[in-house]
């Protein structure tokens, strides 16, 4: 569904994108995450076909978004990080009345554009129906926007900065529609985020972006274990305090045990978590990338063999 190669871009002298690469297949909720300012926007704002990028290939839905046509756009959805307001508008009449640029493009697998009754109710907002949309809540309000944004029953949804500013029930509503649209309707969702959590809650695929590339791709278990590789044993033994580093701990408490029995004493086995993994790559990727390209690679690796050592005394 998506296709990106060696992906640039530069803003004035300033480059933002340096090389991304990356796919998302058909069905796939795919989260782009990195801190504020990764550059997350401008790649997805790309592959929407609203800005122009400096470099690379960019294929979606099999077509280069600065060549898109209506009948391509019309397969897509997209809600962008903030959006204009309606203010007047209810809910229901807006609804109708965007979907009706949808009927043209209605095809034998894709009725276009989504039953009103049936959008209303996979975005949680049937009670909501006849409301303004100024009178709407924050958590509401951002559940319309979905809805204007897969009104025309896209195949690929792009959702920026989902749930920024949701407090937790908003956030957990918002999760349950995005799962419906996944499972119900077989959409492929590329959504962006800065809240890991939030990634691991909703993507089948995490791509951390940090440091203008794809540092990291994977399933957040994958994640966990590519990045929580080792895990950190202290102990102590005649009032000494020891700390190691082991891939395989089970097996190091074993050897520490049968050598010393009984005199070890305050065990203690430590996985670093993802999120720790995670903030260690990105503060490795930013580091890296401000001293130079060379030396990125070489602080990503560290940062990854040297996570599970934080905060130990070395
Ligand atoms: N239109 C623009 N002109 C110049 N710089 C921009 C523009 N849009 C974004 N930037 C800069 O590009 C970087 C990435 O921005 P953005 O893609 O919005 O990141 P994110 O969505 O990950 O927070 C930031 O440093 C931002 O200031
Ligand atoms: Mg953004």
């Amino acid at each position: 569904m998506i296709d990106v190669r060696d992906l640039r871009m530069r803003y004035g002298s300033h480059d933002v994108l340096n090389g991304v690469t990356f796919g998302v297949a058909r069905g796939e909720v795919a989260a782009l995450l990195g801190p504020n300012g990764a550059g997350k926007t401008t790649t997805i704002e790309i592959l929407e076909g609203f800005r122009k990028r400096s470099g690379g290939d960019v294929s979606v839905l099999g077509t280069d978004p600065v060549r898109g046509t209506e009948a391509w756009r019309a397969r897509i959805g997209v809600v962008l990080q903030s959006w204009r307001d309606h203010g007047r508008w209810r809910v229901r009449e807006l609804l109708a009345h965007l979907g009706s640029y949808y009927v043209p493009y209605s095809t034998a697998e894709s009725r276009r554009p989504w039953d009103v009754d049936e959008l209303l109710a996979v975005a949680g907002l049937t009670e909501l129906a006849g409301k303004r949309v100024r009178q709407l809540s924050g958590g509401q309000r951002r559940r319309l926007d979905v809805a204007i944004g897969i009104v025309g029953r896209p195949e690929l949804i792009f959702l920026d900065e989902p749930t920024a500013g949701f407090d937790p029930e908003a956030r957990r509503e918002f999760h349950d529609l995005v799962h419906r649209l996944a499972d119900r309707e077989r959409a492929t969702i590329l959504l962006t985020t800065h809240d890991l959590d939030e990634a691991e809650k909703l993507a089948d695929r995490i791509l951390v972006l940090a440091g203008g590339r794809i540092v990291a791709d994977g399933s957040a278990d994958r994640l966990t274990q590519l990045m929580c590789a080792q895990a950190e044993v202290r102990w102590s033994r005649d009032g000494q305090r020891f700390v190691h580093s082991a891939a395989e701990p089970a097996r190091f408490v074993h050897e520490l045990f049968r050598q010393y029995g009984e005199s070890v004493d305050d065990l203690e086995v430590r996985r670093a978590s993802l999120e720790d993994a995670y903030i260690a790559l990105v503060r490795a990727s930013e580091q890296g990338r401000q001293v130079g390209e060379g030396r990125r690679a070489a602080a990503v690796s560290e940062c990854l063999s040297n996570v599970s050592l934080k905060g130990a005394s070395r």
